[in-house]
């Protein structure tokens, strides 16, 4: 069984999707909750998580800035204890154009939350989760990471550029008692993803072999494994949570396929 007392979780983007459902699941499975957001309404998922009869605390915080991160893990470490469990969520997909039109301005926000701001979270709770012998890391990646992603440049590369980092965290820590693997989802029925435009979002069920999006706390489930004492010897892997949708990687990169 899925066990996390007396855990501390720390969860970066927490506010709604995929981040709050997280919060939720691991509160549930008996683990404390820190969230960093920038936004404050991660402070409802932080009454949720108390509702639940577990102890939560919510810092207004970019993961894009290394300074600002080591500072709110301060005031977690200092409220909550240290923290044992580190869940990388925060992301974004703002960034939709084709390459000869990215800016450098979009591009540069993308990489700094999506690949610099776990890398941030790393540095500032790894090196305490090896010293106490005991961590989980898990980064939230994207199935978009082995396929790509038409007009996404940016969060195409980000994401894959986050399954090196989980590797190399892996390399450093594993011997340390620290595990550290990565989660591609392929499409999950979050806020963002229920407010796409009916078209795109039947083009791309229709891809999906299990006919359906899948549910946050499906993603929070196996976050919540991975975080366990039962995943202890697995380290260093991405894995696809996608209803089966890369068995149809080679319709996926057709822009054309995605028309029909
Ligand atoms: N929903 C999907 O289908 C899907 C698929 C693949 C991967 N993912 C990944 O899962 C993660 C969560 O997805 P979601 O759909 O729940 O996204 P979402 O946009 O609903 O939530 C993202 C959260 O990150 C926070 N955030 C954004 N920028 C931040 C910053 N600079 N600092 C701190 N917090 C910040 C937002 O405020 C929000 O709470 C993302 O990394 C996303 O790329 C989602």
């Amino acid at each position: 069984m899925i066990n996390l007392t007396g855990k501390i979780a720390l969860i970066t983007g927490g506010s709604r999707g995929l981040g709050r459902a997280t919060a939720h699941c691991l509160a549930q499975a008996g683990a404390d909750i820190a969230i960093l957001d920038i936004d404050d309404q991660a402070a409802t998922t932080v009454e949720e998580v108390k509702a639940l009869g577990r102890r939560a605390t919510f810092q207004h915080t970019d993961v894009s800035d290394n300074a600002a991160v080591r500072e709110a893990v301060a005031s977690v470490e200092q409220e909550l204890g240290p923290i044992d469990i580190l869940v990388n969520n925060a992301g974004i997909v703002k960034n939709i154009a084709p390459i000869s039109r990215m800016t450098q301005e979009a591009w540069q926000r993308e990489l700094g939350i999506n690949l610099s701001g776990p890398f941030n979270l790393i540095q500032a709770i790894a090196p305490g989760m090896a010293e106490r012998g005991w961590g989980r890391i898990v980064n939230i990646s994207s199935a978009a990471a082995r396929g790509g992603l038409y007009n996404q440049a940016g969060y195409a590369a980000t994401k894959a550029g986050l399954l090196g980092l989980t590797q190399n965290v892996t390399l450093e820590y594993a011997g340390k008692g620290v595990t550290c693997n990565a989660i591609l989802p392929g499409i999950i029925g979050t806020e963002n993803v229920m407010a796409m435009p009916q078209e795109i979002f039947d083009q791309a069920v229709r891809l999906v072999p299990t006919g359906r999006v899948g549910k946050p706390a499906e993603v929070a489930n196996l976050i919540a494994f991975l975080c366990s004492e039962l995943a202890g010897y697995i380290n260093g892997v991405d894995i696809l949570i996608d209803g089966g949708a890369a068995l149809n990687t080679v319709v996926l990169g057709s822009r054309k396929a995605l028309k029909s």
